[in-house]
This record gives structure tokens, sequence and C-alpha cells, in this order.
């Protein structure tokens, strides 16, 4: 997969996704990441990419121009177009799963008060990480970029690595453990330990509905 990431700041998302998981998956050409600043999309020779805002207000606003300049470089027919803002859609693993299986997408990183509210001429989702607000959304960028490629093939070695875990299902992952058995007094429960996979699948549903319902019942009302 190819992402172009729109941002004045490339180095809050170029520096996050360099190591672990998906450092390797850029190194193996799993996924390929490029910058595009709006700064290099500017005409005047202050290379101005914001301005004060209409009507009033604190901040300064990012102008439409140079994003959808840097946009339209990368912009193929099979690209989408996602912005990062507190007003989008909440991102949830059902996007990722979704953007997991598109060739390019193109995120844009708003910054200060965010970007003209015009920019939405080229944009074909808006998302949010969750109801508080970044200094950008490159922040957010990482979590999407780092979410969606480990559901690219050949990024998880395992293969059903992803199957279980938190919120594929709409539930939350059955605690974990591992070694030592018992560790400050505190024990793994005993059928993990029992070689019985019956058992152990039993209790990990169970596990897992009773800390939805303790820690997330909304995940739970979702279906009613
Ligand atoms: N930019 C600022 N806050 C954000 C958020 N919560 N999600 C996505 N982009 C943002």
């Amino acid at each position: 997969m190819k992402i172009d990431v729109v941002t004045l700041f490339p180095g809050m998302v170029d520096i996050p996704l360099s190591d672990s998981i998906v450092g390797r998956a850029r190194k193996e050409k799993l996924l390929k990441l490029n910058f595009e600043n709006p700064r290099d999309f500017t005409q005047d020779k202050h290379k101005t990419v914001d301005g004060k805002l209409y009507g009033g207000g604190t901040g300064m606003l990012m102008m439409a121009e140079p994003v959808f300049n840097a946009v339209k470089k990368v912009k193929k027919k099979n690209s989408v177009v996602v912005l990062l803002s507190p007003k989008g859609a909440i991102f949830n693993q059902k996007t990722a799963l979704s953007l997991a299986k598109k060739k390019h997408l193109i995120l844009i990183c708003g910054h200060y008060e965010g970007i003209d509210e015009r920019i939405g001429k080229c944009v074909d989702i808006e998302l949010s990480i969750g109801d508080y607000v970044l200094t950008g959304g490159e922040p957010a960028a990482v979590a999407v970029i780092d979410a969606v490629t480990r559901l690219l093939p050949g990024v998880l070695k395992k293969k059903d690595a992803t199957v279980n875990e938190s919120f594929s299902f709409d539930l939350l992952e059955a605690p974990q453990y591992t070694r030592p058995e018992i560790w400050e007094n505190l024990k793994v429960p005993k059928v993990l330990l029992s070689g019985n996979h019956k058992l152990i699948e039993e209790w990990k549903k169970s596990s897992a509905l009773e800390i939805t319902k303790k820690m997330r019942p909304d995940l739970l009302k979702k279906d009613e």
C-alpha cells in the first residue's frame, strides 16, 4: 500500500512510524510512506500556508490552496483522500479494515486551528481519533497508519494474529498472561494451564464478554 501524508510537520508522522512493526513493513516495502508539505505548494516568497480567520476568532487557519495542490500532485484514480480532524467520524477497527483494502491513501493533516472548510472539495472521508483536540492531525495520522498497516497482508507474521483481538468483533480481548505462573502472589487462571483448548476458548469468550460489560458497555448496545 502507498500512503501520502500531506503535512507541515512530516517528522511528527515519519519518526513515530520508523520503529517496530510499521518500521519493518516500510523496510520490506509492504507500506510506502511519502510526505508532501503544503509549504512547497505556495506561490509567494514567504511560503505562506495560513491566515487569520474571517469573521474573527483566535489562532491561524491553514489555507485550502497549498493543501489542495499537494493533494492534486499525488492523487490518482484509485486514491482515497482522508482528512484528519476532530470533527470527523470516529475512527474504529471497521474503518481500519476497510482502509486496509485500498491501494492508495492520502492523509491530510490540519494544524493550528485546522484547514479552510473549502478543502472538503477534495476529501472523501473525514476522520477523528477521539473526542479531544490534538495540536494537529499528525498524531491522528500516525494512529490511522499504524492500525491500517498491521492489517496489510504479510505485515503480521502469524496468520490469525488480528482475528481475536479487541474491537474486531465488538468485544474487548480476554486478559492475557505470560511467564511466570505466579507473580507478586498473582496467579495465571488455572484453565489457561490446563491444555484443554475447548475450555480455554470458552473461558476466553466469557472473559471477553465480562470485561466488555465492565469497561465498554456501549460496544454491546451497538446492535440493539
Ligand atoms: N486534529 C486535532 N484533533 C484531532 C482528532 N481528535 N482526531 C483527528 N484529527 C485531529
